[in-house]
């Protein structure tokens, strides 16, 4: 069976102080050793204080973002090398806010994917359509693209390290969850793309998370599908709380 994985998508919030508690906290509920895989990403200039906060815990430190140079003139970016300087061993990429509201393309979430692996941290890869691709029935077309343009060039052997995420846009922020049967379908269609491009048993080891309005009193039902193996977390994760009773949910079906 897949290890279900809770992941908390901080975003660009919180100040040192606040993420430094809310980490501690969520560290207090997470010994080493669970039976769950949990990470937060934080915003990047909080890394090593969270670093520190969730040290000896079971939680690991994600990023939100990497650019896929090593070093160089790119004012304003952080490499990977950076992320792991100071504790990361994750990294969240193609995400919704990257593609929409930053511009991200394909081909340049591609290049941050096969970047991020082979930094040798682990990439969770997002995916998701808008809102009008879904009333256009153009949901799975839409999906099969993106994983398409985003793991070209991804051999089997890196999917190890690699865990896809779905995030319906239209979810996201907005109260308005998927429901179980629409993350479902989403996710079955990402796990055929996987066994079609790379086999089954890629498929069936490559764990798929939902994303997009996860609360404590929905994320049950959406991580009890068959094809969801768990959440990435965006404004609930802001709530130790919340968070927790999520990676607790979680727990109750591993
Ligand atoms: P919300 O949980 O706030 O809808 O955000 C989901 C998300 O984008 C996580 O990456």
């Amino acid at each position: 069976m897949r290890r279900l994985f809770v992941a908390g998508n901080w975003k660009m919030n919180t100040t040192k102080e606040s993420g430094v508690a809310l980490a501690k906290e969520v560290a207090a509920a997470v010994p080493s050793g669970g039976s769950v895989d949990v990470m937060v990403a934080p915003p990047f200039p909080y890394s090593s204080a969270i670093h520190e906060a969730i040290a000896g815990s079971g939680v690991e430190l994600g990023a939100q973002n990497l650019w896929y140079e090593p070093s160089g003139a790119f004012t304003g970016e952080v490499s990977a090398d950076m992320l792991k300087d100071v504790g990361c061993a994750q990294v969240i990429l193609g995400h919704s806010e990257r593609r929409h509201v930053l511009g991200e393309s394909d081909e340049v979430i591609n290049k941050k994917n096969h970047r991020g692996l082979e930094a040798g941290l682990h990439v969770v890869f997002c995916v998701g359509e808008q809102l009008d691709d879904r009333d256009g029935g153009r949901t799975d077309a839409v999906l099969s693209t993106q994983l398409e343009g985003g793991l070209t060039g991804v051999e089997g052997g890196q999917f190890a390290n690699l865990t896809v995420a779905y995030e319906p846009v239209w979810a996201i922020g907005t109260g308005r969850t998927a429901s179980p049967e629409q993350a479902e379908a989403a996710h079955a269609h990402i796990r055929g793309w996987l066994r079609e491009h790379y086999g089954a048993e890629i498929a069936d080891s490559t764990r798929i998370l939902y994303g997009g309005s996860v609360k404590p009193d929905n994320a049950a039902e959406l991580i009890g599908q068959d094809n969801v193996d768990g959440a990435l977390v965006g404004g609930a994760s802001l709530k130790a709380d919340q968070f927790i009773a999520i990676i607790q949910a979680a727990q109750g079906l591993s």
